[in-house]
């Protein structure tokens, strides 16, 4: 069979590994062939592509980014986007597609398979967020960049007795920040799932330098959110595939603090340095994994299906299943980052 792949939405560390993880099983086991798609499903609606083989995806396993390159766009963004991608399809003689993507590219790859076109979804993102598996790749790349960030951040913050304020990417979701906050040993960690109040934000920090403590690290997610009528936030602009771009809360939380506590305050956006870059030995591993099984998956003709890690284990998941909730961070990881506020 020739199976095309396609990456699509923001990309991750680990992208390079799950492509050539099917490649391999592709060539090497089954005899099949594999071509990718560039740019994501605009290369499949354009009819953009190249051959992927052992030889040519020979040096990708550690390298950050895609080799195919990827955008936001869908097929349902263009008119006639499934006829466009059927004909491809047949031009270049695809039998199915396996799709690598977060939320969004996900959606959109369980909505071709209902229109009739045969996928199997790949789950990424950084910001760890899809449904229906325990781990994406790419975000245990983005907690180590964070953590690694966070200890620098404390012995600058120690030295000038000030408090640092660190922004993280987490559009929905606290994983990173929760995972880095608590790594890191952040005294306050603001996320997605839980609205916060300033005031209590910078009470804890008061009492932590009454009792002696004169540098403080504050982590936020991009995606955090005061509670209802305590802080205005400015609105975010919205990209070119309608996507809003978060980011810049952070120098609101600052701004308060510094000016509710009267102390020195500084801000350091972590943003895409945490997304690129070479993957962790795990999501080396897990990417791997997830490619070697999404191959085999397609070609056993197991289609409308995500690979997931389950148990410490990947199999797969209906896609379907996976993609109709986010996976927020579990309330008993929040409650235990909690004890370390002071
Ligand atoms: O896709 C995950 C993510 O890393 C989000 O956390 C972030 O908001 C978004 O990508 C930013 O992506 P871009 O700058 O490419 O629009």
């Amino acid at each position: 069979m020739r199976v095309g792949v396609l990456t699509g939405g923001g990309d991750c560390p680990g992208l390079n590994a799950v492509i050539r993880g099917v490649v391999r099983k592709a060539e090497r086991e089954h005899g099949d062939e594999v071509i990718g798609f560039f740019d994501g499903y605009q290369g499949l609606l354009e009819n953009r592509s190249m051959p992927l083989t052992i030889e040519s995806c020979r040096g990708i396993l550690p390298r950050g980014g895609t080799i195919i390159g990827t955008t936001r766009m869908t097929p349902y963004m263009v008119e006639n986007g499934v006829e466009k991608v059927k004909a491809t399809m047949a031009a270049t003689g695809v039998d199915a597609l396996i799709v690598i993507g977060g939320e969004g590219t996900l959606s959109c790859a369980n909505r071709l398979m209902e229109d009739g076109i045969p996928v199997v979804g790949v789950p990424k993102t950084i910001d760890n967020d899809v449904g229906g598996t325990e781990m994406t790749f790419g975000f245990d790349t983005a907690v180590q960049i964070a953590t690694d960030a966070i200890d620098r951040l404390h012995t600058t913050a120690e030295s000038h007795n000030r408090v640092m304020v660190v922004e993280v990417m987490g559009r929905h979701v606290g994983h990173i920040a929760t995972w880095a906050g608590i790594a890191g040993g952040a005294t306050a960690t603001l996320v997605p799932e839980e609205p916060f109040d300033i005031a209590a934000v910078c009470d804890s920090l008061k009492r932590r330098h009454e009792k002696g403590r004169f540098a403080s690290i504050v982590v936020v997610a991009e995606g955090a959110l005061p509670a209802e009528g305590t802080l205005e936030i400015p609105e975010p602009a919205v990209d070119e595939y309608g996507h809003q771009r978060l980011g810049g809360i952070v120098n609101v939380v600052a701004s308060e603090i510094e000016s509710r506590t009267g102390f020195e305050t500084r801000v350091t956006v972590l943003g895409h340095v945490q997304r690129g870059g070479t993957p962790t030995a795990f999501d080396r591993v897990l990417s791997t994994w997830y490619g070697v099984e999404a191959m085999d998956a397609a070609h056993d003709g197991d289609f409308g299906t995500m690979v997931a890690l389950r148990n410490g284990e990947v199999v797969r998941a209906p896609l379907a299943e996976c993609i109709a909730e986010l996976k927020y961070t579990h309330p008993n990881l929040l409650a235990a980052m909690r004890t370390f506020s002071s």
